[in-house]
């Protein structure tokens, strides 16, 4: 095969996009539909275009979006009925992947197409001229496929054994979130989320950032609407979520809605905060694309905005009512997001013991190259953690979710003291796990080759080991922090097995374990 990309060609009326949206299912591949692409270009339908910019400026678009196309890889595309008669884009698309054309009786065609509304080159005109015209062009693809009779499942079927081309991998059994909901978590399952057991039927109103809107979107498939947050902490604002409403509002998003948050954590905090908001609480489905989303913030229910005052001040629980973690997002994701994620799965290693930490340990390598089977049971298995506690003590209550700040304590106090800046939330507290280890082992808690252990694989991760300023730097932010009181401070400290919670560390044994760390060298 030439390409990696498979074009759906033929005559309007044979079936491309439905039966491309079926094989982009079964093959878990993206979905393209070129006449989209050209709408979006001008902003305004085909018959639109048509009418108000004629058929030359169209057919220009046209061609230049082919290009764009073919430069992707991996993707089913449904052609509009005149893009392969271009000789130059049909030999494009040609070099570029599988051209399979869909053919139909001109019988079934007109069937299909109705009274033609909304098809210009009808408007007035002859039907079998117009497809006579192009029929030296549909005869040049590499395949040709008859539809009459058949369902786009069948057609797309057919495609899939004529180009013996890859199923996806089945979604695998899903995490239980309770109450008959589930968490799916696998490769290429994004674009097949509808046929996931509890997805609704609804179109979702789609919230998402600037970055991942434009590379995913797509793969959601029909909505009610989108909404663009921008990237990052700016988006937990509480303006963004009043826009957020408007647009809610603007598309009659009701009761029986359903919002969908396809991005980061802080995408799936402000969406799940407006969905928990909007009418007293709409449906939220987290479909979320970094490492720290899929693993840990999608999972639990909490959703929150920020303040100036502080983060996450404003907030409710939440709980998904499906949650979709598909691994192979995180391919695009920048190496400085993907390691946050990394150092979460750690502590989620060291705070429940077990041989979780082996896993990693034993398969960092597969990690850092973002190996699909590898994320899908990291993610599981960090998941399943998750879940575990947060089942324990969904609201905080009893302690149990006071495993997962380990490394926090010093770690936040690293983000606040660089005021946000040079710190990431993951690499401060794979920093804060160090220390932690090394106050560990000052009280007897672990030993020297446990410490080693756990820093040689953060390093192996590419994840920071050594604080980069003073212990007075840090004291301030330390002394702010609601767990400490009076000069001692509740710790959660790891060790062989489960971490302990220790409730009275005293700061002097900390400011030693923090600068035995700093001076440090090497590495680091
Ligand atoms: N609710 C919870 O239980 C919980 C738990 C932990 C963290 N959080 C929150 O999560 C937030 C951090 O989330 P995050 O680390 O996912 O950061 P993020 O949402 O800011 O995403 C990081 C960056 O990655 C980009 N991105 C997202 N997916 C991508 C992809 N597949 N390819 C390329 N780029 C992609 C985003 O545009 C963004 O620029 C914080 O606000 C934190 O408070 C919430």
């Amino acid at each position: 095969m030439a390409g990696t990309n498979v074009y759906l060609g033929g005559f309007m009326g044979t079936g491309k996009t439905a039966t491309g949206r079926e094989l982009a299912r079964l093959t878990g591949r993206p979905f393209l539909d070129l006449d989209e692409r050209i709408e979006s270009r001008f902003s305004m339908t085909v018959p639109e275009i048509f009418g108000q910019k004629g058929e030359g400026a169209f057919r220009a678009v046209e061609a230049d979006v082919v290009a764009e196309i073919s430069r992707l890889e991996g993707l089913v595309v449904a052609l509009g009925g005149g893009a392969v008669v271009d000789d130059g884009s049909r030999a494009l698309l040609k070099q570029t992947g599988r051209l399979v054309i869909l053919r139909a009786a001109v019988k079934t065609i007109q069937s299909r197409l109705g009274a033609g509304a909304g098809r210009p080159l009808l408007e007035g005109g002859d039907l079998e001229k117009l497809l006579e015209s192009r029929q030296r062009a549909y005869d040049d693809g590499h395949d040709a496929v008859d539809t009459d009779g058949l369902s786009p499942e069948a057609v797309a079927r057919t495609i899939l054994a004529l180009l013996s081309l890859e199923r996806a991998p089945e979604p695998g059994h899903p995490l239980s979130l309770g109450a008959g909901r589930s968490a799916f978590v696998g490769r290429a399952i994004l674009p097949r989320w509808r046929d996931l057991p509890g997805a609704p039927q609804e179109r979702p109103f789609v919230v998402t950032d600037d970055l991942t809107g434009p590379l995913y979107g797509d793969r959601i498939g029909e909505r009610l609407g989108i909404f663009c947050l921008p990237r990052g902490e700016a988006a937990k604002r509480l303006d963004r979520i009043e826009a957020l409403y408007r647009a809610f509002d603007a598309c009659g998003l009701d009761r029986s809605g359903v919002v969908l948050a396809l991005g980061g954590g802080t995408v799936g905090d402000a969406a799940g905060f407006a969905a928990a908001t909007w009418m007293r609480g709409v449906a939220v489905i987290h479909c979320p694309t970094t490492l720290l989303a899929q693993l840990d913030s999608s999972l639990g229910g909490k959703v929150g905005v920020n303040l100036d005052a502080g983060k996450n001040l404003v907030g409710a629980f939440h709980q998904p009512r499906l949650v979709v973690a598909d691994v192979d997002l995180l391919r695009t994701l920048a190496a400085g997001d993907y390691r946050q994620g990394l150092a979460e799965a750690v502590k989620y290693g060291l705070g429940e013991g077990g041989d979780l930490l082996d896993e990693i340990d034993d398969g960092a390598e597969g990690l850092v190259a973002r190996d699909g089977e590898a994320l899908t049971r990291l993610v599981r298995r960090c998941g399943a953690i998750k879940l575990a506690i947060v089942d324990e003590d969904e609201k905080e209550r009893t302690g149990a979710r006071a495993r997962l700040n380990l490394g926090h304590t010093v770690g936040h106090a690293l983000e606040a003291a660089s005021a946000y800046r040079d710190w990431s939330h993951g690499d401060a507290v794979a920093v804060g796990m160090v220390v932690a280890s090394c106050l560990s082992r000052r009280l007897g808690l672990c030993d020297d080759a446990f410490v080693e252990r756990l820093t040689g694989l953060l390093r192996r991760l590419g994840l920071p080991v050594r604080p980069d300023r003073p212990w007075e730097a840090i004291v301030a932010p330390l002394r702010r922090d609601k767990k400490f009181e009076g000069g001692r401070h509740r710790f959660v400290l790891p060790r062989k097995g489960r971490p302990s919670i220790v409730e009275e560390i005293d700061l002097d044994d900390l400011k030693k374990a923090y600068e035995e760390v700093l001076l440090w060298s090497g590495q680091a």
